[in-house]
């Protein structure tokens, strides 16, 4: 049984989920299959990933069989760019809800503070293609009415993602219903300390997305060295008879921060998993400290950087 945090909602989640971003349609179902068979009960989703469809096929059919309950899943979705006005977030919580062939979800966010033209696809780009058509949406109408999605219940708990230290602070002084969660970038060469330690002193429970440094993603910059072949995490790793990825799992669950590796083999599916029976010393908790980069992988500065909203232009 894997280990659960309390969110300030009361609902518990799990301290390692599955990442569904980049997961192929037609790849997505069998991972979770295989995932849900090793164990995990918690699946992160989101609207803009484009597979919830095929992840709510798999959802139904594992409830309606009775092998996993209802009450035992987790399940995260997030609020898309293009659907920040109060009218199309509503709008928004039924359709995932309709992919998803759920009656509630048990965790949504708002996926980035940035809003986008509404209606349309769910990249709309400026003429030159160059940058995104933003919308003057303010997130904090969406938050109204993810609000109201916890009141209806359709949601048990409402949260962040991808949201700077004051954009958080904003929400925060204009909500019935504070947040409970921040879901950002965060592994050993990004380690995002001062953000977590905020999140933490409101307590804000926070999940790392690209927790193993996301090689897969196209926004990877040309000379980013690969985390996993980190000679301090290596030899971390050769200590305790694990592979790098399971000491990177460990080390973020360790400084007490939810983790969601992304993976459709069943070989890396059960190894991300098997991370409960070691524990790093102060001495390597420091050393893994100590390789931090400050190196954004999701960097859309050059894309989003001049979006009002933009969350990324300060320091954390
Ligand atoms: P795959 O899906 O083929 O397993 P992140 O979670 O940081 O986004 O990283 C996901 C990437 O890392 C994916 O490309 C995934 O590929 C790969 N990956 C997932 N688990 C492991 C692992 N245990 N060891 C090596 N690579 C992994």
């Amino acid at each position: 049984v894997v280990p659960t945090v309390t969110l300030k909602s009361g609902e518990k989640i799990p301290v390692i989920g599955l990442g569904t971003w980049l997961s192929k349609p037609g790849e997505v179902a069998q991972a979770l299959k295989i995932a849900l068979k090793n164990g995990y009960r918690h699946i992160d989703c989101a609207h803009a990933y484009m597979n919830q469809d095929e992840i709510g096929q798999v959802l139904e059919e594992v409830i309606a069989q009775g092998t996993v309950k209802r009450e035992e899943l987790f399940i995260t979705s997030k609020i898309w760019n293009t659907f920040h006005s109060y009218e199309k977030t509503k709008e928004a919580v039924d359709i995932i809800l309709q992919q998803l062939k759920l009656k509630y979800v048990d965790l949504l966010l708002i996926h980035w503070p940035m809003g986008f033209q509404e209606g349309g696809e769910i990249f709309p780009r400026t003429a030159d293609g160059n940058h995104m058509h933003y919308s003057d949406a303010d997130y904090l109408d969406t938050w109204k009415a993810l609000e109201e999605a916890v009141q209806a219940g359709k949601v048990k708990t409402i949260g962040l993602s991808n949201f700077n230290s004051q954009q958080i602070q904003r929400v925060i002084d204009h909500s019935h219903i504070q947040p409970a969660m921040l879901q950002i970038e965060s592994h050993p060469y990004f380690q995002q300390t001062k953000l977590i330690n905020f999140c933490k002193e409101k307590g804000i429970e926070v999940t790392a997305y690209s927790p193993l440094g996301n090689m897969a993603t196209p926004f990877r910059k040309e000379g980013q060295a690969n985390l996993l072949e980190d000679p301090v995490i290596l030899e971390i790793a050769k200590h305790h008879n694990k592979s790098p990825a399971q000491v990177i799992i460990h080390w973020s669950i360790q400084r007490g921060v939810i983790v969601i590796p992304k993976s459709t083999s069943e070989h890396r599916l059960k190894e991300n998993f098997d991370v409960f029976d070691f524990e790093l010393s102060k001495d390597e908790m420091a050393k893994m400290a100590g390789i931090d980069r400050n190196w954004r992988i999701l960097d859309l500065t050059a894309r989003d950087g001049d979006h009002p909203h933009f969350p990324f232009n300060i320091e954390f």
